[in-house]
């Protein structure tokens, strides 16, 4: 099966997407990484079946392999546990050619790229996500890093993984909240980047929700391949690369104002489903996008099962005050992804407060 090839100046990987892909990780990790040990940081969810299995997988091809399993939880995306990876991987003895191999969710797989970029100054990185959200986004693009108690991924790094190893059968365990979130991933990309990707969801949503197979491939092939291609217009987020943040704005304001005790409790897929609508609406009153993408954004977020209304969210003052700190303002402007049609957004800055505010009034 074709890969997805990810090519930047210095460095390029493939981004391999099959189902049962993991019981073949050893001969795979062999190609890109040095030999004998590797270290495998594997979410406590994933780490018995799926953990076994790569193990083994990994253990055909050669490596003795340390395996330490992390609770995911965003608590638990931090230093502390960074250290404790670090000293397991002393004691072990691992090198500079050893692998560091992350199975799990985005919690895991941007923990352990942090470890990766870090340990030795920098050893080699294979990511092998196991939610739809890793698989069609984070694993993808080499960011990584780890929260501080002042605030979400506030220390990282960019370090490209040398191959992602994705195998669609872990979806099998994955709740479907969980699998729904990552869908509002791939409504993003489609929104974003190509009219076609969302029609093909609109048409296969109950295959994809039934793990169809074929359609699973399919569906994480198609999202890779954009998600890969935005990051190789654009590595380090000078430009392009921004479109990745339609709904986010909106997104992490909500998730910010629940970090501080309100009750919503929204995932982070959740949060991003309210936020493309949020962004769309403010687009279509502003006469920048035909009323017809909103329309079918909100019918296809609907019928995967994500909130298109949040009765429940704070005060609109409260949540412009959390979108005027977040780290992609810049120069005191608040930045919008706003879609101008289907598959194709722009960067906007000029947008009043006023009609931010009826944004999120909109969504009451
Ligand atoms: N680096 C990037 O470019 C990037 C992009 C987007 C998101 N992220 C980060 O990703 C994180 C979110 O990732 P996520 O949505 O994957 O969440 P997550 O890692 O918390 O996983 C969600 C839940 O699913 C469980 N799980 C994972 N795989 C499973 C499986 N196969 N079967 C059963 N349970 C399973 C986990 O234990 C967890 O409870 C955030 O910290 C976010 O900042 C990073
Ligand atoms: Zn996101």
């Amino acid at each position: 099966m074709p890969s997805v090839e990810l090519k930047l100046p210095h460095h390029r990987y493939e981004i391999c997407v099959e189902p049962g892909l993991l019981g073949t990780l050893g001969e795979r990790v062999k190609q890109v990484a040095g030999h004998e040990r590797a270290m495998l940081i594997a979410d406590a969810a994933v780490a018995g079946t799926l953990g076994q299995k790569a193990i083994r997988a990994l253990e055909a091809g050669g490596y003795r392999v340390v395996m330490q399993a992390v609770e995911a939880g965003e608590e638990n995306k931090n230093l502390v546990v960074v250290s404790r990876l670090y000293q397991t991987m002393v004691e072990n003895r691992l090198e500079r050619k050893s692998p560091v191999i992350a199975l799990g969710g985005g919690i895991i797989g941007d923990m352990a790229g942090f470890v990766a970029a870090t340990y030795l100054r920098g050893v080699p990185f294979v990511q092998c996500p196991t939610t739809l959200l890793a698989m069609v986004d984070a694993s993808v693009g080499g960011k990584v890093g780890v929260n501080l108690p002042q605030g979400k991924n506030l220390v990282g790094a960019f370090h490209q993984p040398r191959l992602v190893a994705i195998d669609t059968e872990s979806l099998g365990t994955l709740p479907k909240r969980e699998l729904r979130c990552g869908l509002a991933e791939c409504v993003k990309h489609g929104v974003i980047r190509d009219a076609e990707l969302f029609a093909w969801i609109e048409k296969n949503l109950a295959a994809i929700l039934g793990l169809d197979k074929a359609a699973l491939v399919e569906l994480v092939r198609w999202n890779v391949a954009i998600k890969a291609a935005v990051v190789m217009a654009d590595e380090k987020e000078a430009g392009e690369r921004a479109h990745l943040n339609f709904g986010h704005t909106f997104a992490h304001a909500i998730e910010a104002a629940q970090e501080y005790g309100a009750p919503s409790g929204y995932h982070h897929g959740e949060a991003v489903a309210l936020g493309m609508v949020a962004a769309t609406r403010l687009a279509v009153a502003a006469g920048r996008c035909p009323a017809e993408v909103l329309k079918r954004l909100m019918g296809l977020l609907e019928r995967i099962g994500l909130p298109t209304r949040g009765e429940a969210l704070p005060e609109t003052e409260e949540l412009i005050g959390y979108m005027q700190v977040d780290k992609k303002v810049s120069g005191g402007k608040i930045r919008l992804v706003l879609p101008e049609r289907m598959g194709a957004v722009s960067v906007v800055s000029d947008v009043g407060l006023g009609a931010i505010a009826e944004a999120w009034e909109g969504l009451r």
